[in-house]
């Protein structure tokens, strides 16, 4: 892939991770609001820490796509933030363990966006945002264990068609190693959602 494609792609994925935190942004605001009867302070909590790391990717993606000359796809904004605002209203009604398994299954996406990210940053000549990116995966690793763990005390969960296990926290940046070294045991590229 050439820097300049890879640059064309890393601008549309980043464009595409700034408007998914604007939808989780929302739909976790719904999501802790629907948590306020249940009395459920703890996954209240919970969901407090994760919106402000939405928010925060948010601002960091928005600093990367400045840097690379580029700024928000408007219409996706419009789209994500729709979409976000019906999650939020599901939330209200969904009960307890579908928004828990909804936001688990929506983080695993995210950490590999924010992992092909930074292979696409490298190729772009960008590795100045490398690092930045893999800790934003890591982040999203997080949340996704979070989600995981919890969704996984419920009865239903063992009736739940079950997304793609993590790989240990570390893999994240050791896979980006290989994939330097030219050796990626998980090609992870080809998971690209563009393609
Ligand atoms: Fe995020
Ligand atoms: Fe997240």
């Amino acid at each position: 892939m050439t820097p300049s494609a890879a640059r064309t792609e890393l601008v549309t994925l980043l464009q595409m991770a700034y408007s998914g935190e604007r939808a989780a942004a929302y739909a976790y605001l719904g999501h802790r609001r629907s948590l306020w009867r249940a009395k459920r302070g703890a996954d209240r909590a919970m969901l407090a820490g994760v919106l402000v790391d939405e928010i925060r990717h948010r601002r960091i993606v928005r600093r990367m796509l400045r840097l690379l000359d580029a700024g928000a796809d408007e219409r996706r904004e419009r789209r994500m933030r729709r979409i976000g605002l019906t999650i939020a209203a599901f939330c209200r009604v969904g009960g307890w363990y579908a928004p828990m398994y909804g936001a688990g299954r929506l983080e695993r996406g995210n950490i590999v966006e924010y992992e092909v990210a930074a292979r696409l940053a490298h190729l772009a000549g960008h590795d100045e945002l490398v690092d930045e990116l893999l800790e934003l995966a890591e982040v999203e690793w997080d949340h996704e264990h979070l989600f995981r763990t919890a969704a996984s005390t419920h009865p239903l969960w063992r009736l739940s068609p079950k997304w793609p296990e993590t790989t240990p926290r570390a893999t994240i940046r050791s896979a980006f190693d290989e994939f330097l070294a030219g050796r990626e045991p998980e090609p992870a590229l080809r998971w690209n959602p563009l393609r």
